[in-house]
């Protein structure tokens, strides 16, 4: 399968059966993606939670394609409210979809829908697709239970903020590294804004320290995993 990174927690994940899946579609308003919202097709639209930098284009994309969109509950009740299809999920949840499977899990920040109206929780996204395990953790704070994640689910791709002032910031991110053991860490939520302005090849460093993998993708960028 493949892995593209438009920058900021914008993914395009495509299955070797050519299903699509795209997370926090934030592209025409984002300053660093290299593509627009018309450029990107997907069946399905993972949402880590609704503030605008992640729900982005979410309705424009999902109408255009006709995509399922997949994420807590409450925003999925929002979601579904524009006539856009929707399944409902909330955190410690999985449900196994055509293309795989899908956990919610905690993540320590708030949500709101793009009107600005407070809805539920954010959370992690944890992806078993094919024979890989990915956890895009989304906006967050550190945790203490991000040990428990890793202890329960074999991670192979961590999708880590390093931006700072709304997430975590480098140190934090590499201590989350640490309690989760992935694979390979990926920075993300870094240098959208001046205000999470952030150096991933010093988060690469001190994650190679640890003895852990880390790969900084290009905005852009995509690879084979
Ligand atoms: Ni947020
Ligand atoms: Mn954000």
């Amino acid at each position: 399968m493949k892995l593209r990174y438009f920058s900021h927690s914008s993914f395009l994940i495509t299955l070797d059966t050519g299903v699509r899946l795209l997370i926090d579609p934030f592209l025409d308003g984002n300053p660093t993606s290299p593509v627009g919202a018309l450029e990107v097709e997907a069946e399905y639209i993972l949402l880590t939670h609704g503030h605008g930098d992640h729900f982005g284009d979410t309705l424009s994309i999902a109408k255009r394609c006709d995509s399922l969109c997949i994420c807590e509950n409450e925003l999925a009740n929002y979601i579904a409210s524009k006539g856009v299809k929707a399944h409902n999920m909330h955190i410690g949840g999985s449900h196994t979809f055509d293309f795989g499977k899908i956990k919610l899990v905690q993540a320590l920040h708030s949500s709101t829908t793009p009107d600005k109206e407070c809805t539920g929780s954010a959370t992690g996204i944890i992806l078993f697709i094919q024979d890989k395990i990915i956890y895009h953790m989304g906006d967050t704070g550190l945790f203490m239970d991000m040990k428990l994640i890793g202890e329960l689910h074999p991670i192979d791709y961590l999708l880590v903020p390093i931006g700072d002032n709304f997430t975590m910031g480098i140190d934090d991110a590499v201590m989350a590294c640490s309690f989760v053991k992935p694979g390979c860490a990926i920075p993300i939520h870094y240098n959208t804004f001046d205000i999470i302005q952030s150096d991933p090849s010093e988060f690469k460093k001190k994650v190679e320290k640890l003895g852990l993998n880390c790969q900084v993708l290009e905005f852009g960028q995509e690879i084979i995993l």
